[in-house]
């Protein structure tokens, strides 16, 4: 058993892998990663957990911490918000920009206040915990204005007189709503980010690959539906021109004579485009299913 144990810890590569430990991008970097099929245990105030089925090592960190981590090589790799990534301009790379954990850095103020533009900032007080995307932001626009840094809450900033303006994420509005405020500048938008440590050796890169690999997979499927429909095959023709699928549709013939069955994939933005077009060309008993996992 010693020896196994050994040969385990020694010799099989693993790649290690930063996540949020809590807040936005939680949730869906772990179910990202249990839809790759990765299993592991992410128990409460646990700290790291090894997958059972994939050389993974999770490390669950805070999000502002995590592109130094991998700058660093504390951890290979990492799911961060772009916005973090910007504002700690460590030196990691992205491999893939991930589509989940969506919001904007923005600049608002009090909801009375009038603003006609940026040039409305000049000589104000602006609270943020993103001080350095902000100053780029600033000096792009030449204004001057007083940047407060501080750590938390600043939608209370302006409340209380510590500020005249804050700028602070928004994805849903509803902290700005709360608070009386209003959005007048989008300093950046951001999404969950893959970001990988620069010095990875070949068999790390290999499992990031793997990862990757999987990653899309999933990512392609959900953009895509499996559909599957009853077609008289005196439409049959004009019914298939409608699918544009990923190869040609599969048809099939039904027991009912005269008609056939049509599989095929879709994509999901098309998705009620197509259906009503395939309703009015003669279509019937269209079913749609989700498709787990996509390799093409
Ligand atoms: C951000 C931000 C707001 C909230 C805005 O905090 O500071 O409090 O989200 O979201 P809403 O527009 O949906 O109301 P976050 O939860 O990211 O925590 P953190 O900044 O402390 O990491
Ligand atoms: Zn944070």
């Amino acid at each position: 058993m010693v020896s196994l144990f050994y040969f385990k810890s020694k010799v099989m590569t693993q790649l290690k892998i930063a996540i949020q430990k809590s807040g936005r991008l939680n949730e869906d970097s772990i179910r990202l990663l249990k839809e790759c099929g990765i299993e592991f245990n992410n128990g409460i105030n646990k700290l790291k957990a090894e997958a059972f089925n994939f050389p993974l090592e999770v490390f669950f960190l805070r999000d502002d911490d995590i592109p130094e981590y991998v700058a660093s090589g504390v951890a290979d790799i990492g799911i961060v918000g772009e916005n973090v990534l910007l504002e700690t301009n460590s030196d990691v790379k992205i491999i893939d920009r991930l589509g989940f954990g969506k919001c904007r850095l923005s600049i608002a103020v009090p909801k009375g206040k009038k603003y006609a533009g940026v040039k409305d900032l000049e000589g104000k007080r602006i609270a943020t915990t993103y001080k350095n995307v902000l100053q780029k932001f600033l000096r792009k626009e030449k204004v001057n204005a007083e940047i407060h840094e501080i750590s938390g809450s600043v939608e209370i900033a302006p409340g209380i007189g510590l500020a005249d303006a804050i700028c602070d994420l928004v994805s849903s509005g509803s902290t700005l709503f709360m608070n009386g405020l209003k959005e007048v500048e989008t300093v950046l938008k951001s999404e969950a980010l893959l970001v990988a440590n620069k010095n990875l050796d070949a068999k790390q890169l290999e499992i990031v690959e793997r990862l990757l690999f999987r990653i899309r997979s999933v990512r392609k499927a959900k953009h895509n539906k499996y559909i599957l429909l009853n077609a008289p095959n005196d439409k049959l023709d004009k019914i298939v021109k409608l699918i544009p699928g990923i190869k040609s549709p599969t048809i099939l013939p039904l027991a009912d004579e005269g008609w056939s069955s049509v599989h095929s994939v879709i994509e999901e933005d098309k998705f009620w485009e197509i259906i009503e077009n395939l309703k009015n060309a003669g279509a019937q008993g269209i079913l749609v299913v989700p498709i787990e996992k996509m390799i093409v």
